[in-house]
Parts: C-alpha cells; structure tokens; sequence
C-alpha cells in the first residue's frame, strides 16, 4: 500500500452529496418493491444476499455472549430500507439498530406494508453521526455493507464506528472493491475500498490511500480482511476488524 497517511481526508461537499441521494433514492424506488428484495428482505428466513461467513460470525458472536448471559447489541449503519440483518437472529437474543441518513425518504418509498412492518427498518443518521446519537460502547458489533465508500468520509465514520463499539467488539465492513472508479465518480460513489495484506484500503479521488490498519494502529486489531466474487460476479471485499 502507497501513501498511508495518518490525516483525515476532506469530508465531500454538498453538491456531490445531493447527487448521490437524488440517484440513490432512483434506485431504491423500484428495488424495494421488486419480488428479489420483497422476497430475500421479507420472506427469507435467511437473505441470501448476507454473506455466508457474516451471518455465521455474527451468529456466533451472539450465541457466545447469550452463553454468558447477555444480549447482543447490533448496529447496521448505512442499512437502505430494511436491514440485511433483519431475520439474523432467530433464537438469539439480539438487539439490532439500523440506521440511513435516508431513513425518512426510504420510509416513503414502501408499497408493501406486510413487508415494511417485517423487517428492522432505520432510524435517520449517518455515519459520521453515531457517536452523538448512541454514545459511547453501545454496541457489541457494528456492521456495514455496500455503504462505508458511499458516505461523505468513510475514515470519520470508522472513527464514529470504534467510538460506539464495545472494547473487544467487531466491527464488520463489506462491500464492492473500487466502486467509485466503476461509477466514474458520481454521487455517492467518491471512495474505492478493496483488501490486502490482511488490511482494508480506503482510496480517495485524488488517490490517496487510507489503510484502516495503519490509520488506527493499537486501537483496532484487524481479524480477516478478504477478497472475493460477489454471487453478481463482482469483486467484493470484507473485513472483520476488532476494537482493542
Ligand atoms: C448501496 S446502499 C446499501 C444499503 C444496504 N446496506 C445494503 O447492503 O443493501 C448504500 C447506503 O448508504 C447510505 N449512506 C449514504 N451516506 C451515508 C452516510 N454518510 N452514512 C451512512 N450511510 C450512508 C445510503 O443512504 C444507502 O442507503
């Protein structure tokens, strides 16, 4: 990795801010009431579309903590309409908080009220936000999908994300690697992410380079950082990173 540097990159403006709602929202307005999402986000018991070793992970953080008599807290930030975790924790006792800086435009978007009613919708905040709106270590495990490289600056919300971890909790990132060079830069696709060396890279449109690892040496342990094909084909990368 080039150019790890330690400073925090400039929070995107306004204008590419508004552009990337107005075609986000264009997006969820017919995906959320297609039969792929009504199906996999509803009816499921299991989305599909949560990745394998994710589910298992969290699952498994869950069942461990229940043994010893508590719940676990879950925090999916930058979660769309409903949250992929929705139906994650049968027989777990689980609390899970989703959260979207879009939440109140999403809320609109519902055609389909049986479905609206089934699944752990979110509340308005972004990213950059959580530690004011939750505090600090209210969470057991934060997770994010296909969302950090679609906020105004991914770094901050990492910082937010470690803020509102328990010491010795997870944070969870996934999401297509290099996004924002496939969308040539558009809306909310300014950030590209991708893996390696056991590290998530975060690269701005001026390409400088943010690995989470060297950012935020001794605070965070990373525990898996991975490459791999998306069921869409699509390179996708993931990270499983510990709150020291
Ligand atoms: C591609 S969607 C992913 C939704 C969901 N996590 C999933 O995997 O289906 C990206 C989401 O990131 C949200 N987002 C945009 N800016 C954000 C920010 N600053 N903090 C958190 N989420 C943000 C968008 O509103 C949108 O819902």
């Amino acid at each position: 990795m080039k150019d790890t540097v330690v400073a925090l990159p400039d929070t995107l403006g306004d204008d590419l801010r508004e552009e990337g709602k107005r075609s986000e929202l264009e997006f969820w307005k017919n995906y959320i009431n297609s039969s792929p999402f009504l199906k996999y986000w509803c009816e499921e018991d299991i989305n599909p579309e949560l990745d394998l070793e994710i589910d298992i992970f969290i699952k498994g953080v869950g069942h461990m903590l229940n043994a010893l008599g508590r719940r676990i807290d879950v925090l999916d930030a930058g979660s769309g309409p409903g949250s992929i975790l929705s139906h994650a924790f049968d027989q777990i006792d689980a609390s899970l908080v989703a959260t979207d800086p879009l939440a109140d435009e999403y809320d609109e978007l519902w055609q389909n009220e049986v479905c609206k009613k089934r699944v752990c919708r979110p509340v308005v905040c972004a990213g950059e936000d959580l530690a004011a709106k939750f505090g600090p270590r209210a969470f057991d495990v934060c997770h994010i999908r296909n969302a950090l490289d679609h906020t105004a600056n991914p770094i901050i919300v990492i910082q937010q994300f470690i803020h509102v971890t328990r010491p010795k909790g997870f944070i969870v990132i996934q999401g297509f690697e290099n996004e924002a060079t496939k969308m040539n830069w558009t809306g909310f696709h300014q950030w590209n992410i991708h893996c390696e060396d056991n590290d998530m890279v975060i690269t701005g449109k001026s390409g400088t380079q943010y690995g989470i690892k060297h950012q935020f040496r001794g605070v965070v342990k990373i525990l898996r950082a991975w490459s791999k094909k998306h069921n869409s084909g699509m390179p996708w990368c993931g990270a499983i990173i510990q709150v020291l």
